[in-house]
């Protein structure tokens, strides 16, 4: 990938621009949470639209010479209501975050309950984290999954539903590793009265592709990213029925953003045309087949996986049996210094601080796009397991980061 315009005017970013590129291609990137999107969409989300206002919804807006930005929102919703088979979708939120945020400004007064998984069982900080405003705001109270299995304690939360009396509860996860029973939180939130938001960021691609059980037409709400599973470059979405479709708009806009960053709409557009391809399935498909295949790899190789296995695109890694003087984040400066990139993570019943956690988190859909599939998934098990095993040594680090090599080398990526 060229920057020459940039290189033109400041080579310090051009080079910095050009040493992530090489980054990506000579290691591998193994956060669940991120991928890479094509050149079609990064092409998107780097062109002309970045200069343009576009405050308000296609056909009504608050500036002029939007014509061209309406086209794009608009193919952008058109394309995700046929992906996901929405009623109304929002494209506009900055982030996963954001969309959240959104939902929670649509329907919450301060103060009112949210009911949400503790981030060190899987959940994420904007579902109700004291350290994030929402947990400032509202009335949090926390689940958590089975200490036993790692699964959700479906009886256990609408139990705890019924008591708590939340006004909305939130599924969807950042790191578990099991497919979701979104009838069953449901179920606990009707029993509660209570909203329903299921926030997909991680499975957004899964679910398109059909390879992971919808929560849309069963969660009054459904959020996402738009950069992770279903590589449609950096963003949010906010997708609802009709009932709830003017509240959401206004939250996000002019509730709690600006103008809309259009370059980023135009590139979820071009993302979620790619998603529409009978190709994108078979994707998703293997993304969920390289995560089983790695996650068999590392278990055969003595590491312990939360829940024993997975069902979508990451595995988590509970170091504290297997490795007890090995921290998540020892495990995750050594695999790095070896090409593999993944983070350090908290497990169910944690021990340790979220800053050195006792777990690594590792996920597959990056692998995929440049074209890993199950044979290459089970080496990098082996990798990241001998990697684990003597994080200090330095020779086993430097003959990973060989292999490491090899298959990027085998497996090209932006070429
Ligand atoms: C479950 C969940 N929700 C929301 C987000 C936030 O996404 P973003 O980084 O786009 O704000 C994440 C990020 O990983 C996530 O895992």
């Amino acid at each position: 990938m060229e920057h020459e315009h940039v290189r033109d005017v400041d080579p310090a970013v051009a080079d910095a621009l050009e040493g992530e590129v090489d980054r990506q291609r000579s290691s591998l990137q193994m956060i669940a949470s991120e991928n890479h999107a094509s050149r079609a969409v990064i092409d998107a989300q780097g062109s002309a639209l970045t200069n343009k206002y576009a405050e308000g919804y296609p056909g009504s807006r608050y500036y002029g010479g939007c014509e061209f930005a309406d086209e794009v929102e608009q193919l952008a919703i058109d394309r995700a209501k046929e992906l996901f088979g929405a009623e109304h979708v929002n494209v506009q939120p900055h982030s996963g975050t954001q969309a959240n945020q959104a939902v929670y400004f649509a329907m919450l007064e301060p103060g009112d309950k949210i009911l949400s998984l503790d981030l060190t069982h899987g959940g994420h900080l904007s579902h109700g984290h004291p350290a994030n405003f929402v947990g400032q705001l509202y009335d949090v109270e926390q689940y958590e999954v089975d200490p036993e299995t790692g699964y959700l304690d479906y009886e256990g939360l609408a139990e705890q539903a019924a008591e708590f009396d939340p006004d909305i509860v939130v599924s969807g996860y950042s790191a578990y590793p099991r497919e979701i029973e979104w009838e069953r939180i449901q179920a606990a939130a009707d029993e509660a009265e209570a909203l329903h938001l299921a926030d997909i960021a991680h499975i957004t691609g899964l679910v398109a592709a059909g390879v992971h059980d919808s929560p849309v037409g069963v969660a009054d709400f459904v959020t996402g990213s738009t950069h992770k599973t279903i590589r449609a470059g950096r963003g949010g979405i906010v997708m609802t029925s009709e009932e709830y479709a003017d509240d959401v708009d206004s939250a996000v806009f002019p509730g709690g953003q600006g103008g809309p960053l259009m370059h980023n709409v135009a590139g979820k557009a071009v993302g979620f045309e790619e998603a529409l391809q009978p190709e994108f399935e078979d994707y998703a498909s293997q993304t969920v087949a390289n995560a089983r295949a790695l996650g068999e790899s590392l278990s055969e190789n003595g590491l312990s996986l939360v829940s024993g296995g997975t069902d979508n695109h990451l595995v988590l890694v509970d170091l504290r049996e297997s490795h007890p003087d090995t921290s998540g984040g020892d495990a995750e400066d050594a695999l790095e210094d070896a090409g593999i990139v993944l983070n350090g993570n908290t497990v169910p019943g944690e021990t340790r601080s979220a800053f050195d956690p006792s777990g690594i988190r590792a996920g597959t859909p990056a692998l995929t796009t440049r074209g890993f599939d199950e044979d290459d998934c089970r080496r990098v098990g082996d990798l990241i397991a001998r990697v684990v095993d003597a994080p200090d040594d330095e020779d086993v680090v430097a003959a990973v980061r060989e292999d490491v090599e090899t298959l990027c080398a085998e497996n090209p990526l932006y070429e």
